[in-house]
């Protein structure tokens, strides 16, 4: 998740930009830059790593500006998303006269970059954001009108895009638009002093009024004020600054899951059309020689990896099996060169999935990674790379990384179904109609939440949880576990339902809690005989389903949808709901539960 800030007015511009990207470190990055103008003359500085380089550079410039004369200024924090992390890629981007910071993903670059080159136009970076620059410049050598320019600029524009662009053409001036990716506006304390930022963390304690912009609120911004193409909204900026990294939420957990329907969108921006997925990230010999998937994970991401072996085989026709890394690393597999080997991590740095990563490209195979974070070891070591945009995920226990990596994989197993043709371009077509409905399926209602809320205090003690599911849902189940035991540190386990009488029903009683997910769409009325031969021996059903349960104890109503994978998603986000709210309500440290690190990069 990119970081954004800009800054008009007659203070020290480098200082406040500085100030506002170090507030903004939270959202994670790779790189950062700053552009500044001043009198006629243009400054711009970039680093990769973190920002303490990008103020080494700026001190060994000797760089400086006039107090007390108008200055504008933009800066920026790069999470990759297209090419990799270095300083050509890095922001803010330049014309010949213009320079640029956005955050989000232009669907259309390739079109419009192929086009601007035509025209004359150098390209130096990998990124999509440096179109933006070039099409103004494009429009504004046409029209010499700078606020046309910009207009006219940001129509040709598709996908998701929050932008700061500054331009000789017209002095002391910031260009702004909010586009899916989010962008706060503020009034700062001295009068003629107008700052942006993507979150208000960086304008608290300098500003006073703060505008959060809507998609679609564009405009122009000068010491004397702003104009802006519809009415906005004024407010009072919050005092924490914690409060506003968290957005307002109580933990970067809880603010992760509601993140999940906007990332997942970021996921899919420019790898599908109506009828097509499509990763520039592979080349389409990549099934060449393959008859078997074999995917590598650890925790969260095996789980992903579980729910994908469904749809490798049921969609792509391609036999998958999934192992846990730290097994799989000392079971001397046997590895043959008609595998594709799979690893699936946020971190990109979990030791036991990089260590079965080179198990696996020592022994020639070709290798493909499912990462959250560019430039990581196992970026750097697989042969191929899709990573999911999902931004940082602050909250050690994984929520949109595991929505992400899952609907990553799905796109993947049509991606390989079409590679092989083996099922009907209607039906990769069709699942991209129900792809497109997973965000809404993400979306966090208030009802539901309250729900999952005063829910889980009846499930604050017993001697443990069976989270259980058919099919796809079992790699869920596993997953609700594993959230549930990681934060609040009651005992919980996944299991298959259709297992549970062949042993484990022998714990059944009051005391058992066992949380059902039962999909209308896949296999109901089988998980729903399973449930009611545990509520036949007294255990505590909690059912998790689109149909009215009546032997449910308890029952977490979701919405009637299509497809059973709009209900994993939805089943997803009460399990992590409850979840969370089982641990707030034990006192738990929600962010940092105990015993446990972000990423394990050790044995
Ligand atoms: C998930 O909630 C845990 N924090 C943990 O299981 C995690 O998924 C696992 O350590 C793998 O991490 P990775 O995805 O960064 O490789």
């Amino acid at each position: 998740m990119c970081g954004i800030v800009g800054y008009i007015g007659e203070q020290e511009p480098t200082k406040i930009l500085l100030d506002g990207l170090k507030e903004l470190e939270y959202r994670g990055y790779d790189s950062a830059g700053i552009a500044i103008f001043q009198n006629r003359k243009f400054a711009n500085f970039k680093a990769i790593g973190k920002i303490v380089n990008l103020e080494e550079k700026i001190k060994k410039s000797n760089f400086s500006t006039d107090a007390n004369k108008p200055s504008v200024g933009i800066g920026h924090t790069r999470w990759a998303t297209h090419g990799k992390p270095t300083e050509l890629n890095a922001h803010p981007h330049l014309g010949q006269y213009s320079y640029v910071v956005h955050n989000g993903i232009i669907e259309n670059y390739k079109e419009l970059k192929e086009d601007l080159i035509k025209k004359g136009h150098k390209f130096v970076s990998q990124t999509d954001t440096e179109v933006i620059v070039h099409l103004f410049e494009y429009f504004f050598n046409k029209d010499k009108n700078a606020t046309k320019a910009f207009k006219d600029t940001i129509e040709k524009l598709k996908g998701a895009y929050s932008i700061l662009l500054i331009t000789q053409s017209e002095p002391n001036t910031i260009f702004f638009i909010k586009h899916g990716s989010p962008l706060a506006v503020a009034k700062g304390l001295n009068s003629e002093e107008i700052l942006f930022a993507s979150s208000d963390a960086p304008l608290i304690g300098i500003a006073k009024d703060v505008a959060y912009l809507e998609d679609g609120v564009y405009g122009v911004a000068k010491p004397d004020g702003v104009v802006f193409n519809t009415d906005v909204n004024w407010t009072t900026l919050p005092s924490s600054k914690q409060s506003a990294q968290k957005d307002g939420f109580r933990y970067f957990m809880e603010k992760e899951i509601y993140e999940q329907k906007d990332v997942v969108t970021d996921t899919m921006i420019g790898r599908m059309d109506d009828e097509h997925i499509i990763f520039d990230e592979l080349d389409d010999k990549i099934l060449d020689g393959i008859n078997e998937i074999k995917i590598c994970a650890c925790g969260t991401s095996y789980h992903a990896a579980l729910s994908a072996s469904y749809l490798f085989e049921r969609v792509a026709k391609i036999r998958c099996n999934v192992e846990i890394a730290s097994e799989f690393r000392y079971k001397q597999p046997l590895l043959t060169k008609d595998i594709l080997f799979v690893v699936i991590s946020q971190s990109g740095e979990t030791a036991d999935t990089l260590e079965a990563l080179k198990m696996a490209k020592k022994a020639s195979l070709k290798t493909l990674t499912v990462c959250n974070v560019d430039n990581s070891s196992m970026t750097r070591t697989a042969d191929f790379t899709i990573l999911t945009r999902a931004g940082i995920e602050k909250g050690v226990a994984s929520t949109k990384a595991f929505s992400t990596q899952t609907v990553v994989l799905w796109m993947l197993s049509l991606y390989f179904a079409q590679l092989k043709k083996n099922i009907p371009q209607k039906e990769i077509a069709k699942n991209i109609d129900i792809l497109r409905t997973i965000p809404n399926s993400l979306k966090v209602e208030d009802s539901l939440h309250e729900k999952c809320r005063r829910l889980s205090k009846r499930y604050l003690h017993g001697h443990g949880f069976f989270f259980i599911g058919r099919d796809i849902f079992f790699p869920l189940a596993l997953e609700g576990a594993l959230k549930l035991k990681e934060i609040s540190y009651l005992h919980a386990e996944g299991y298959p339902a259709g297992e549970m009488k062949h042993g484990p029903i022998a714990l059944a009683d009051p005391e058992l809690f066992t949380i059902a997910l039962m999909p209308e769409h896949l296999y109901y009325d089988k998980i729903k005989s399973n449930v009611e031969e545990l509520s036949a021996r007294d255990s505590t059903i909690c059912a998790i389903s689109p149909l009215d349960f009546e032997l449910a104890d308890d029952f977490i109503k979701v919405e009637k949808t299509k497809h059973y994978m709009n209900e994993f998603f939805e089943m997803l986000v009460v399990l992590q709901l409850f979840s969370m709210e089982v641990s707030i309500r034990l006192g738990n440290d929600v962010d940092m539960p105990r015993n446990l690190a972000k990423s394990v990069t050790v044995e």
